[in-house]
């Protein structure tokens, strides 16, 4: 057990002051950052705005400004103004209702089981992807400012989830385990894993075409494909709940989730065409046909869960309305990154969707409470 005593017996050895792009374990084979040439003199002129780089940059990565690109800094700048956080919301309706043998049928207990069974691990997977993976190879520092908001929002996503588990009482072995035990959610992580590790394996290094087009690969996953589609039957089901006026609290906190998952999703849609721009090689009709192919394999294995958790019709939905909520989400997805449409032309069958992502902080649908950090004038030290 860790206590202050035991750290100040045994203090951990200082970080050297260059390590930050750098694993554990791996210090060979990491490139070296432009962070570590910038202190050891190797960068001796100041940062031109016009010689940044998404990847494979060589300017200074700790000198923020002159800003490059503007729509990351904007972006996390809307992230801050967005901040919440789980504890703000009250849950006291969505227990009773959970306790009551009569509040929701099985069916509905079923949806919100499955649903934290895929959420509850989702985002520590995403957080990892950031931390351990995105981040080091990514060299333009305003969008590593992002990333690092990004990184914090998915804490707070995971905490939601956790804190609903938690008030709700439900068996956490196995909402927690349900990545593990439930096949439609196995397979999605399954799919997404060996992006993830890409990442994350030490050993990774942009700078060959071919390297770098895995890069792009991973982004594209993770951005369009888990937080632009993984989470969208999950997302409909909670907040179809609350439209009908169950489970009010939890859906207020997948309201805030979705409002911060299609910002993730933007600014990781963002990154890939910036990339794309410059870096025109990499988007090959091989690379792009492979792409297809992984939006294909996202929706059917996303389609499998949404039949999973609803084997019957239950709140409205059912299982094949989502066969052409996923087309049009994979449609859309595919347009922004200049793909062409995987699917003929297909409708939103959840149009109030787009309010729910629109949701603007002083307006909630389940009328609950949420603090406004916007108003920063109300912060005072005395
Ligand atoms: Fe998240
Ligand atoms: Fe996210």
């Amino acid at each position: 057990m860790l206590s202050w005593e035991d750290e100040s017996r045994a203090p951990n050895p200082p970080t050297p002051p260059r390590a930050a792009a750098r694993p554990m374990g791996a210090a060979a084979a990491v490139p070296p950052a432009p962070l570590a040439s910038a202190l050891e003199g190797g960068l001796e002129r100041r940062v031109n705005a016009a010689d940044k780089r998404i990847i494979n940059g060589t300017t200074d990565v700790n000198q923020l400004v002159p800003f490059k690109y503007k729509w990351a800094w904007e972006k996390y700048l809307a992230g801050c103004a967005n901040h919440w956080m789980p504890q703000e919301i009250n849950m006291s309706r969505d227990i009773a209702l959970w306790k009551n043998p009569h509040g929701l049928t099985e069916d509905e207990r079923r949806v919100v089981r499955r649903n934290l069974g895929f959420f509850v691990t989702a985002d520590s997977l995403a957080a990892n992807n950031i931390v351990l993976g995105t981040y080091r190879h990514i060299t333009a520092p305003e969008c590593r400012q992002y990333l690092l908001r990004q990184a914090f929002e998915e804490a707070i996503h995971t905490h939601a989830y956790q804190y609903i588990v938690e008030s709700l009482a439900l068996d956490e072995g196995e909402v927690f385990n349900a990545y593990h035990e439930i096949a439609s959610i196995r397979a999605k992580d399954e799919f997404l894993i060996p992006f993830i590790d890409t990442l994350t394996d030490p050993q990774f290094k942009t700078g060959t075409p071919e390297d770098d087009q895995k890069l792009l690969k991973s982004l594209i996953v993770f951005s369009c494909l888990m937080e632009g589609l993984f989470f969208y039957v999950g997302f409909v089901q909670i907040l179809a709940l609350g439209r009908q006026n169950k489970m009010t609290g939890a859906a207020e906190q997948y309201q805030y989730i979705l409002r911060d998952e299609s910002m993730h999703c933007s600014f990781g849609i963002d990154l890939v065409n910036t990339i794309k721009l410059e870096n025109p090689h990499l988007w090959t009709a091989e690379f792009r046909d492979e792409i297809r192919a992984l939006f294909r394999k996202g929706v059917d294995l996303e389609y499998a869960y949404a039949e999973d958790t609803m084997p019957r019709g239950v709140l409205g939905l059912n299982a094949p309305m989502f066969k052409g909520y996923l087309r049009f989400i994979a449609n859309r997805r595919c347009q922004q990154i200049g793909i062409d449409p995987l699917f003929g032309q297909e409708e939103n069958p959840f149009p109030w969707m787009s309010e729910m992502i629109d949701l603007k902080k002083e307006r909630n649908f389940f009328e609950t409470r949420v603090i406004e950090y916007q108003t920063g004038g109300a912060l005072s030290w005395e």
